[in-house]
């Protein structure tokens, strides 16, 4: 039975429960931040070792991606940042937002029993009368500044935990959901929470000592994009059409034109279509 939502518990009772060895050894627990990615890339630039990880109760800057806000009210959510700096080859650093939405979908599975989907390349889904409403979104950030020299990345994984429907702002509740919602349970944040850093720890591990091709073995099973058409609003306008066909040996989206194209990409919003 899960304890009902509450305040996050203390550094020392998250701790207690977390069964990983490298994702967490660092922990990091605040009330109120802005960002914990924010944050996240200080203490990656101020040199926190690997798998340091940010959790906030609530955020008055959350960052979404595309320079959206992620809306971080406190009481019931989770809101983390982990930082990663055991690896910096640019091949593998596009998976790592993969990798944690493959992470993000055993942990609700596990701690919930609800199925998940990803929708490329790293939003988590939740399906109810044959719509998919977004339940965890995933931010991941470069420090460093040179794309080829990355020292850290931070990713920023926030999931709508306990959140009421009327909680959601008016733009919001359409198109996203809460595991309560979805469960009609209340869901043990901090069980989730050791959950999902077990099994980053685990996939990370698996990354760094085996390569990329088992990551993607994991997620394309759960991909919600492939074989749709779909539309891409590419970062810094424009768009395109066509059929998601393929996720590339870099975790790039391969999208089949009506012209029988094919173009790879690597940024944009996905809007399924059918
Ligand atoms: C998205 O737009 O889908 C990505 C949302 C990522 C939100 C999380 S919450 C914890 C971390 N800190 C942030 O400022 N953003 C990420």
């Amino acid at each position: 039975m899960s304890p009902p939502p509450g305040p996050i518990p203390s550094l020392e009772t998250i701790r207690a429960l977390l069964a990983t060895r490298v994702i967490g050894a660092t922990l990091h627990v605040h009330d109120e931040v802005d960002s914990t990615n924010r944050l996240a890339v200080d203490l990656a630039q101020a040199g926190t070792p690997d798998g340091t990880v940010v959790v906030a109760e609530s955020q008055t800057a959350g960052r979404g991606r595309q320079g959206r806000q992620w809306f971080s009210p406190s009481g019931g959510n989770l809101y983390l940042s982990v930082i990663l700096t055991g690896t910096n080859s640019p091949g593998i650093m596009t998976w790592i937002p993969l990798l944690a939405s493959v992470a993000v979908v055993r942990a609700i599975q596990e701690v919930t029993g609800l199925s998940t989907r990803v929708k490329w390349p790293n939003d988590v889904l939740a399906y109810r009368d044959g719509h998919g409403r977004k339940v965890a979104g995933i931010l991941a950030e470069a420090t460093g500044g040179d794309p080829n020299d990355i020292r850290a990345i931070v990713v920023g994984i926030g999931i709508n935990a306990n959140m009421p429907l009327e909680s959601f702002p008016e733009d919001l509740s359409p198109i996203a959901t809460s595991l309560l919602i979805e469960t009609e349970h209340p869901v043990d944040r901090i069980r989730l929470l050791a959950t999902l850093l077990l099994e980053f720890e685990h996939l990370y591990a698996h990354l760094r000592t085996h390569g990329t091709a088992g990551i993607r073995e994991s997620y394309l099973p759960l991909s919600d994009t492939l074989g749709k058409q779909v539309r891409i609003e590419l970062v810094g306008g424009g768009q395109t059409e066509g059929t998601a066909e393929a996720i590339a040996l870099d975790g790039a989206l391969c999208l089949r034109a009506g012209d029988g194209t094919v173009v790879e990409i690597r940024a944009g919003d996905v809007v399924h279509l059918r």
